[in-house]
């Protein structure tokens, strides 16, 4: 545990902001008391390009203990670490994989966990027991400086602000919706442009392995690496990684994929129960015959990175219309849109349908 931290704002609680000219003074203010308020122990709700993050500085136990307690989160999954610079990633990781350092210098900061050996630096209880530490630099102007004013030896343990189980948060409001009162402070940074987690990497010798398809397609990663990389499908892994858990991200309306050439004839079947479902689609060439006032329409983008940014947003808005049922036209079988497929799988296996 980090004993000593360097104070890292001065006494008039000034923050060098001039290497982020996007932040309004009103969101510097906002975020000189977001430092004071995790210094204090208390945790802040900030945005990242990918999704909202709970965050806590990792040197203060209780405060940790709070992230889990909001999210109903079990205290042996792990927690991402977050920091401002590449060049502290010595600090937090030993043993650091070349291929890591790639990725790291070609990705940071942006949509990438690596899972790296932890130094002792990090505190058990933010890797949940276990000897790694998963490690990002966020490419948010707020969050880098957050991070940055917190000080080189301070990082904040973030995993997303939402209950244990549940859509991540990809806007302030759906923060405040997921936890309320139950989070001190979020910071506003409008809607997350990647909208999907980052991408989760781990490292068996120099091979790289995706945990999680996230932020980074797999075919970003292996054009840098210059090399294959597998994707795990291990679902028994004794590491805890809730991202990987079948029944997650999920919407409580019961939420069903389905192909493209049935879809039509599964609206009406749900028609025909006189059920209340939201069809959600992405190609062009579908378009509903609505003869039913229960069933509505709604088109996604047929690009995958704009279809990923409006993912969360959209099944959260639908889930709180009081459909029945939530019918996804399943996405194209193409590498470019695994982590949709992955959080779209999860988000359907939750409710007996
Ligand atoms: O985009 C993101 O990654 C967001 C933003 C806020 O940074 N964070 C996020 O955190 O998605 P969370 O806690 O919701 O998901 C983190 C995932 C979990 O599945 C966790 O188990 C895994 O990362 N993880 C963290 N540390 C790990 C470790 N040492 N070994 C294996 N998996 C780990
Ligand atoms: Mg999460």
């Amino acid at each position: 545990m980090i004993k000593e931290k360097k104070p890292p704002i001065n006494k008039k609680n000034s923050i060098d902001f001039q290497s982020y000219p996007s932040l309004s003074l009103e969101l510097q203010k906002q975020i000189a008391a977001a430092v004071r308020q995790l210094q204090a122990g208390e945790t802040v709700a900030f945005p990242t390009e990918t999704v909202y993050g709970l965050g806590a500085d990792i040197s203060i136990p209780s405060a940790i203990r709070q992230i889990y307690k909001i999210k109903g989160r079990p205290t042996n999954h792990p927690l991402i670490v977050h920091f401002a610079h590449i060049s502290q990633l010595q600090h937090w990781a030993k043993e650091i994989p070349k291929s890591a350092w790639k990725l790291a210098t070609h990705f940071w900061p942006g949509p990438l966990t690596l899972i790296l050996k932890r130094s002792q630096h990090v505190p058990q209880n933010v890797t949940g027991g276990q000897n790694t530490v998963g490690l990002r630099i966020p490419g948010h102007p707020i969050a880098l400086a957050l991070l940055n004013a917190l000080g080189a030896e301070t990082a904040l343990a973030a995993p997303s602000a939402n209950r244990f189980g549940r859509i991540s948060p990809t806007t302030a409001a759906h923060v405040q919706d997921e936890l309320g009162d139950r989070v001190h402070m979020v910071l506003d940074g409008g809607a997350c442009q990647v909208g999907l987690e980052s991408t989760i990497v781990s490292f068996h010798d120099e091979a790289a392995i995706v945990l999680r398809p996230g932020g980074i397609p797999l075919s970003a990663l292996e054009t840098v690496l210059n090399d294959k990389i597998t994707l795990s499908n291990d679902r028994k892994s004794t590491v805890r990684t809730p991202g990987s858990l079948a029944s997650h991200y999920a919407p409580a309306t019961p939420l069903e994929i389905c192909p493209t050439q049935t879809l039509w004839q599964r609206t009406h079947e749900l028609e025909a129960q006189n059920l209340c479902a939201a069809v959600i689609t992405w190609s062009a060439s579908i378009s509903v015959r609505i003869s039913n006032k229960n069933i509505v329409q709604f088109s996604m983008p047929q690009e995958p990175t704009a279809y990923g940014s409006q993912l969360y947003a959209t099944l959260r808005r639908f889930d709180q219309k009081g459909f029945d049922r939530l019918l996804i036209e399943a996405p194209p079988d193409n590498p470019a849109w695994l982590a949709i497929t992955d959080r779209l799988q999860r988000a359907s296996q939750t409710k007996s349908q």
